[in-house]
C-alpha cells in the first residue's frame, strides 16, 4: 500500500526564528489533528534543519527534508552540504530535481541521476520533481517531456531502490501561479507516470509508488485533487508557510 504524503517546501523563505515558530505549530496541530495514516514533511532551508529535528522528533507524524543535496560524499564543494550531513540530523527524505533548481541552477538529469544514487544509498528518501513547462503543455508533449525525465534519472534503480522513491509531478506553469492543474489534468497525468513505472518496474512496484501533485495546491482544491485515485498527496510550496492552510491540507483526505 503506497503512502499518503503531503509536504511542505519552504523554498528560501523564513528566518530561523520564523521557522522554528512554523515548525513548532505544525507540529503541535499535526500531532491533535491528523489522522495517522497521512505522512508531513517538512522541507526546510538547510539553516534550519538541525532545529527543526529537534521539534519533528516530538511526533510520529511530521518527518524531515532537505530541499537539495551534493551529488559528492564529502570534499573541497565549497557551499554544498553532504547527503551524510543530513543523515547526521535526522533528516529523512530530500527534494531532488524541484523545477527551480532546474532552471536556475541548471541541474541536468544525469546530474540527478547521481543525487538520487547517492541519496539512496545513504537510506534517505529522494522525493524527485517532474514537470513540464507551460510550452511543453501547449506543444502536447507533456507526457513524452515527463516520462523521460524519470526514465534518464530513475530508470537505472532497481526495483527495491525504486519503492524508496517519492515522486512529485509539478507542471511549472502551476507553480506559485496561482493556477493550478484541474484535478482531471493532474489525475491524467499521475496515471501516465504510474503506467510508465508499471511498464519498466511491473504493475505492483507501480501501485506501491506515493506519486505527489505541486502547484498551487491550497486548502480550497486540495480535496478535489486528492480525491483522484492517483495522487496520493501533494508538495506544498506557498500554501506550506502557513501552519493552519499546510494543516487543512493534510486534513484533506
Ligand atoms: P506552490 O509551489 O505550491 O507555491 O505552487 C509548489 C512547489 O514548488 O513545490
Amino acid at each position: 500500500m503506497r503512502k499518503r504524503i503531503v509536504a511542505g517546501n519552504w523554498k528560501m523563505n523564513k528566518t530561523l526564528d520564523e521557522g522554528l515558530a512554523l515548525a513548532t505549530e505544525v507540529v503541535n496541530i499535526v500531532n491533535d489533528e491528523v489522522n495517522d495514516d497521512v505522512m508531513a514533511i517538512l522541507c526546510t532551508p538547510f539553516v534550519h534543519l538541525s532545529q527543526v529535528a529537534k521539534i519533528v522528533s516530538g511526533s510520529e507524524k511530521v518527518f524531515l527534508a532537505a530541499q537539495n543535496v551534493s551529488e559528492h560524499a564529502s570534499g573541497a564543494y565549497t557551499g554544498e552540504v553532504s547527503v551524510d550531513m543530513l543523515k547526521s540530523i535526522d533528516v529523512t527524505h530530500v527534494i531532488l530535481g524541484h523545477s527551480e533548481r532546474r532552471e536556475y541552477y541548471h541541474e541536468t538529469n544525469a546530474q540527478l541521476a547521481a543525487k538520487v544514487d547517492i541519496v539512496l544509498a545513504g537510506n534517505l528518501n529522494p522525493i524527485f520533481c517532474c514537470g513540464e513547462s507551460l510550452e511543453v503543455r501547449e506543444s502536447g508533449n507533456h507526457a513524452a517531456f515527463v516520462t523521460n525525465q524519470l526514465e534518464e534519472s530513475l530508470f537505472h534503480l532497481s526495483s527495491a531502490e525504486m519503492l524508496n522513491v517519492v515522486i512529485a509531478y509539478e507542471p511549472i506553469w502551476a507553480i506559485g501561479t496561482g493556477v493550478t492543474a484541474s484535478s482531471d489534468q493532474a489525475q491524467e497525468m499521475h496515471k501516465t507516470i504510474r503506467s510508465f513505472l508499471a511498464s519498466k518496474y511491473g504493475q505492483s512496484v507501480a501501485d506501491d509508488i506515493t506519486i505527489l501533485y505541486g502547484g498551487s495546491a491550497k486548502p480550497s482544491n486540495a480535496p478535489e485533487l486528492f480525491s483522484k485515485p492517483d495522487v496520493d498527496g501533494g508538495l506544498i510550496g506557498g500554501a506550506s508557510l502557513k501552519a493552519r492552510d499546510f494543516v487543512d491540507i493534510l486534513k484533506s483526505y
